[in-house]
Parts: structure tokens; sequence; C-alpha cells
């Protein structure tokens, strides 16, 4: 049987998982999605349903692409410092985290 300490611990990392997740926790982990798409994305990219024309990729709340399409796609885009994988899977949960919550 698990011990109460041991049941409290998985919920406080859980907690800092959806987080990091949602970007909204101030979380320390690395890499951040949400950090990442500050600095590699969002001189080209909104994420918030509107379009201006100061970001020449336009808006991605509304893509309704797949985890594999938006990788692929966040490794192809012209950012300034190449992304590690784990930076690119982080920015990606965390887009795909904003557009379920729409
Ligand atoms: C220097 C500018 C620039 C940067 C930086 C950039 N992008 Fe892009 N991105 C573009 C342009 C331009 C397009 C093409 C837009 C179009 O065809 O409407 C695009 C397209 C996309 C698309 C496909 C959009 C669609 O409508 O199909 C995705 C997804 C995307 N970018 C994700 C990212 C992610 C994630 C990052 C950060 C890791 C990023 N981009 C960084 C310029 C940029």
């Amino acid at each position: 049987m698990k011990s109460k300490s041991s049941i409290i611990k998985s919920l406080a990392v859980s907690w800092v998982f959806v987080a990091a997740l949602c970007g909204c926790g101030g979380s320390h982990l690395t890499p951040s999605g949400r950090a990442v798409f500050v600095t590699s994305c969002n001189a080209c990219h909104s994420l918030t349903g509107i379009n201006t024309p100061r970001q020449q990729g336009g808006d991605l709340l509304d893509l309704h692409l797949s985890r594999a399409v938006l990788l692929q796609f966040a490794r192809e885009m012209p950012v300034r410092h190449q992304l590690s994988q784990a930076e690119l899977g982080a920015v990606v949960s965390y887009i795909l985290a904003v557009q379920r919550r729409g």
C-alpha cells in the first residue's frame, strides 16, 4: 500500500506537470514550453486567436494539427537558436495545451 507521504508527493509532482503544461504556474522546470514559445516563436506567431500583420507566421490558436505535424513545423521554423528535442517537445505541448483551453 502507498504511504500517505508518497501519495502527497505524487500529487505534488502531477500539479507541477499541469502547471508547466498550462504555463501559468511560474514553474522552474526546464525547458518550459511557454518560455520556448516566447523566445523562439512569438516574433512571428501569436497564440491568442488574433492575427496581426506584424506576425508573419500568423496565429496558431485555431490550428488543428496533430502533435507530429506540429513538431515537424516547429523543427522547420527559422528560429534564431536551434531547439533541442526537449525544447521542441515542450513548445508543442504548450501550443496544444493552449489550443485545448481555447
Ligand atoms: C522568422 C519567423 C518565424 C518564426 C521564428 C517561427 N515561425 Fe512558424 N511560420 C512562419 C511562417 C512565415 C509560416 C507560414 C505561414 C503561412 O503559411 O501562413 C509559419 C508556419 C508555421 C506553422 C504552420 C501554420 C499553418 O497555418 O499551417 C506552424 C505550426 C508554426 N509555424 C509553428 C512555429 C513554432 C512552433 C515556432 C517556434 C518554435 C515558429 N513557428 C517560429 C514564420 C516563423
